[in-house]
């Protein structure tokens, strides 16, 4: 029954409980919040990096391009005050999935994601959009609906592919034979690679065989070694799909006898190991992938904080190295 004793409790109950919540740092809302939309952020929209916290599940440590970006995302958010969740996967997608579950439950801002393969995401994106976190997908694809992810931010492996496959064309203009050192099966990498090499390569150059190295250098070399071993005399050339492979083929290619230059070889990456190749007359042309992607990716991640409207797709902008200029870049290569 309300009668004037009640009216006093209930103002008394109100009072004390206005009371607690500033004294917690918590004001009680004056009208019902906003919905939040897809990406904004509670600061918004004039969250600064001191706001964020973004999740960087990494996908492993398999290459020097793989140490450089993850250096590059560590580097940057120590210079602008951004709290990093990082973790590594081990080359393993549900490791990955797992992270970023985490990820999820604790609420970070924005999680930028370098998938390990292409297929599988689709549950998980859809989770971290329901909770409203949105998704930098980073470096290699996805095959999942756009819709899932705020953005892409990387390279064009199928450029990648065709860029080599060019070289390739320039370096056996009579055709021949070439053997392919693939990335990671089902990688965004090995299969944009792939792809872009099959159709720019000139018809009178046949791809002997084609076997995954992992990105290692640890498994480029015996796949070297036992493509020697079966293919002896009838390849003229070979298309490593990063550096660290080429590094640990090559040394199946110099154990076997074989002097730089007698083989046709082109890469990618343009790491400081594939540039050593170039001098040391092993490679004829690296082509780059870029992995300083830390500070791009950052901004990308604040313009979604602060509800701005970004690009779905941000390409990096890469080109060809060949080995004349290569003892004259090393010294200022930052991988
Ligand atoms: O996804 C980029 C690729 O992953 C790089 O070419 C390779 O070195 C890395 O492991």
């Amino acid at each position: 029954m309300i009668n004037k004793t009640n009216v006093i409790k209930i103002f008394g109950f109100i009072l004390v409980l206005t009371m607690v919540l500033s004294a917690c740092g918590t004001k009680a809302p004056a009208t019902a919040a906003p919905a939040k939309t897809f990406g904004e952020a509670a600061c918004g929209p004039n969250c600064t990096y001191a706001d964020m916290t973004l999740c960087y599940p990494q996908l492993g440590a398999e290459s020097d391009w793989r140490t450089a970006n993850t250096a590059s995302f560590k580097e940057t958010a120590a210079k602008l005050g951004v709290k990093l969740i990082f973790s590594d996967a081990q080359q393993k997608q549900e490791n990955q999935i797992s992270a970023l579950r985490s990820c999820i439950q604790q609420g970070v801002n924005v999680i930028a994601l370098p998938p390990v393969v292409e297929t599988g995401w689709d549950a998980v994106l859809q989770e971290a959009q329901t909770a409203g976190i949105p998704v930098i997908v980073v470096d290699r694809s996805v095959s999942a609906d756009p819709s899932l992810y705020a953005a892409h931010i990387g390279s064009d492996m199928e450029i990648e592919g065709k860029r080599a496959a060019a070289e390739f064309n320039k370096l056996l203009p009579d055709g021949g034979a070439v053997l392919e050192l693939s990335g990671t099966t089902g990688s965004g990498a090995a299969v944009g690679r792939a792809k872009g090499f099959r159709e720019a390569l000139n018809p009178n150059i046949t791809i002997l065989d084609s076997q995954t190295g992992n990105f290692t250098r640890a498994e480029g070399k015996p796949v070297m070694e036992a493509f020697l071993k079966k293919y002896e005399g009838q390849f003229q050339g070979v298309f490593f799909h990063n550096d660290d492979m080429a590094i640990g083929a090559i040394e199946a290619i110099k154990a076997a006898g074989i002097q730089p230059g007698e083989l046709k070889m082109v890469s990618v990456d343009g790491t400081r190991g594939g540039f050593q190749l170039m001098i040391d007359g092993w490679l004829q042309a690296d082509v780059e992938c870029n992995p300083l992607l830390g500070p791009q990716v950052m901004d990308l991640a604040l313009k979604l904080m602060n509800g701005q409207p970004i690009a779905h797709e941000a390409l990096t902008d890469e080109q060809v190295y060949y080995p004349d200029k290569a003892q004259e870049l090393l010294p200022s290569r930052q991988y």
